[in-house]
């Protein structure tokens, strides 16, 4: 298993090196992640590389036992890039180009920027392919930034939509142009939109498909040499979690697996429910395990930082990770840097090089990593519930959130109150994309799927009639493919399996400060608050199993259940403030699905189950600061102590538990 750390040798004397890589050993590390922004110090000027400090670095690390990852290096172009080439800085919404010196200011259609790209990392691939202890690649780093409105883009954009749509006659169509007159009669007169709030929605959409396509094209370029030269490594990426500016399925198609960024807040200790969201929607990607590439070591923060995690805290987010698919970590970063910009993102080492108390937990979690290497190797969370995370549905409700916007995203708010739930509840999920096959699962929860082109509801009704179980919610079906309404009554080519019609809606102003009651009754018991937005449903088939109190709503569902051919489909029209709404729901959902967690976690305690043929292992984390008892099943072994489970186990503050489950 990798463990190790994000370095950075050309930020300190060569003297150092050989300090650091004993340090790195002793800590058990095995990988480093190297140069992703040396690009200055790798070709100091166009076309004179100079390799030999990294040869020496490389040297001193394998002599260590420590593999390496290197970075393209394209993140930070090099000063002389921008002199010489002055087209490939990004273009901002105002027309001037970004000025240079902080990173990522490149445009992605630059063929100037391409080109250079290509070089460099053909001739580091060359001049690493036989390097011994380099097994991998990662491409450029955390891909997604800056939006680019230069002509060059522009006409890209055209071309681009020329060959999606063909004739200019299907183009305005898809975006309905007849309104505001907006017809094109020329593909050279179609413009970026860059007023989001102000321009026509099918083009937004469509412009956000073209700037991820930029980016994975970009990528592809790099993927393509490192192949060719370099075919025995590895070539990943570091994806960013939830960050949802480019498709991310189509980012990590090229690659051999995905690696993210797991940037935990050290704001008030709480529970990171978002991370094990992020860690299952990056398993999602390709459907198999993932890399940490940076997590982080302590108080992060450019201007000012957060607080120390405290003891215990680093180890029990590693586990977090390993819990939901993570095959190795990689701390960001190695020892604090006393220059630049990241002086206060604090390192596992302090400014005096000196390692510190994280430095010692690192260990700690290497230590244990080894240990656990044998029982965790092949196995991976298989879920029986999916979540469809799609990206198409993010950008459209960031073009017209419809209401709030709230928490930021809408979609992603949404999502969240449902994994949240089944997280309480102890049971495991799969991000998933819309177009997936749904038959592996037993549930499949479609949180606020705005875009919703027919074969995706065909496929949905088809798997409720033939016995899945389907959760969805309001703003589910608005939108076609390409961003137009559709013109049936909500929820449209749902409505069947659904048994509902939506013939209104509101958004509740914010100024309403009681909400609207809603009254769940018999298999969803309590009193809640809805906030934000309510569909006005009207039951067809449906069971109410919710309902207002409203003199105006009282007509109306809040909450539907349906059975449909062999399955269910359930509809949630509004958002519920309480938790507690979203625990009793998902608790009907999967006794519906008859599926059953392995525990049932207390308050604070995350269960996640990792398995293979045969093996099963049970992780149990305690997110608190207080003591947990947690119901284990009997029989297993906990493995970090070898200890048998007998049926109750204790953690302590931040503690962690592995069962091999019997
Ligand atoms: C990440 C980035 C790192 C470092 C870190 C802390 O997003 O990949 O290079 O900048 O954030 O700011």
């Amino acid at each position: 298993m990798y463990v190790g750390a994000d370095y950075y040798p050309e930020h300190w004397p060569q003297a150092r090196w050989k300090t650091d890589a004993k340090l790195m050993r002793e800590a058990g590390f095995n990988l480093v992640r190297l140069a992703e922004f040396a690009w200055v110090f790798l070709e100091p000027e166009e076309g004179r590389f100079t390799f030999d400090w990294l040869d020496e670095a490389l040297d001193i690390l394998g002599r260590n036992g420590i593999s390496a990852v290197l970075g393209t290096p394209t993140a930070v172009m090099p000063a002389w890039v921008k002199e010489k080439y002055p087209e490939v800085m990004a273009t901002r919404k105002e027309g001037h180009r970004v000025n240079w010196g902080i990173r990522k200011n490149n445009c992605f259609s630059s063929g100037a920027y391409r080109l250079l790209s290509e070089r460099i990392t053909r001739a580091m691939a060359e001049h690493f392919r036989q390097t011994a202890n380099v097994v991998g690649w990662q491409t450029d780093n955390e891909f997604g930034h800056p939006y680019c409105y230069c002509d060059s883009c522009r006409r890209e954009f055209q071309a681009w939509l020329r060959r999606r749509y063909g004739t200019l006659d299907e183009l305005n169509r898809a975006w309905g142009t007849h309104f505001w007159g907006h017809r094109y009669g020329e593909w050279a007169e179609i413009v970026l939109p860059d007023d989001e709030g102000g321009h026509n929605p099918g083009l937004c959409l469509d412009w956000h498909r073209f700037y991820s396509w930029l980016n994975v094209r970009f990528q592809a370029a790099q993927v393509r040499i490192l192949r060719e030269v370099c075919p025995q490594h590895f070539v990943t990426h570091n994806f960013m979690g939830t960050f949802s500016e480019l498709d991310y399925y189509d980012l990590a198609a090229d690659l051999d697996f995905v690696s993210w960024d797991n940037y935990p807040v050290w704001g008030a200790p709480a529970v990171p429910y978002g991370a094990s969201l992020a860690a299952d929607a990056m398993r999602g990607l390709k459907k198999r395990n993932f890399l940490i590439m940076e997590q982080t070591a302590g108080p992060g923060g450019w201007g000012t930082f957060g607080r120390n995690p405290r003891p215990g805290e680093l180890r029990k987010v590693c586990y977090q990770q390993l819990a939901h698919g993570a095959d190795g970590q990689v701390w960001f970063r190695w020892r604090t840097c006393t220059a630049g910009r990241e002086q206060y993102w604090h390192g596992l080492l302090g400014h005096d090089g000196r390692p510190l108390r994280r430095y010692r937990e690192a260990a700690q979690v290497a230590g244990e990593y080894h240990r656990l290497a044998a029982a965790v190797e092949g196995t991976t969370v298989k879920a029986d519930v999916a979540m469809i995370y799609d990206y198409e549905s993010i950008w459209a409700l960031r073009i017209q959130p419809g209401y709030g916007p709230v928490g930021g995203s809408n979609f992603h708010a949404a999502a969240q109150r449902y994994y949240d739930a089944c997280f309480r509840a102890g049971v495991n999920l799969d991000m998933i994309r819309p177009t997936d096959d749904f038959t592996a699962y037993s549930v499949v929860i479609a949180p606020h799927l705005y875009v919703l082109p027919d074969p995706v509801a065909r496929a949905l009704a088809d798997f409720v009639a033939k016995g899945g179980v389907l959760l969805t919610d309001c703003r589910t079906g608005v939108k076609d493919g390409t961003n137009l309404c559709h013109d049936r009554t909500l929820p449209g080519l749902l409505g069947d399996a659904l048994g509902i019609s939506i013939e209104e809606y509101e958004a509740i102003p914010g100024d309403d400060k009681d909400g609207y009651a809603v009254i769940g009754q018999d298999d969803l018991p309590g009193a809640f608050t809805a906030r934000h937005y309510c569909d006005w449903i009207t039951p067809r088939k449906a069971e109410v199993l919710a309902g207002y109190e409203r003199w105006h709503m009282k007509p109306y569902a809040a909450v539907t259940r349906n059975r449909f051919g062999k399955g269910t489909g359930y509809y949630v029209g509004t958002l519920c403030e309480e938790p507690a709404f979203y625990d009793a729901l998902i608790a009907d959902v999967l006794k519906r699905a008859a599926v059953k967690p392995v525990v049932a976690p207390p308050a604070g305690v995350e269960a996640s189950v990792r398995q293979a043929r045969g093996r099963r292992l049970l992780f149990l984390i305690n997110h608190t600061e207080e003591t947990k008892t947690v119901t284990v099943p009997a029989g297993g072994v906990e493995l970090l102590t070898g200890r048998p489970s007998r049926g109750s186990l204790t953690l302590e503050r931040y503690g962690v538990a592995v069962i091999k489950l019997k």
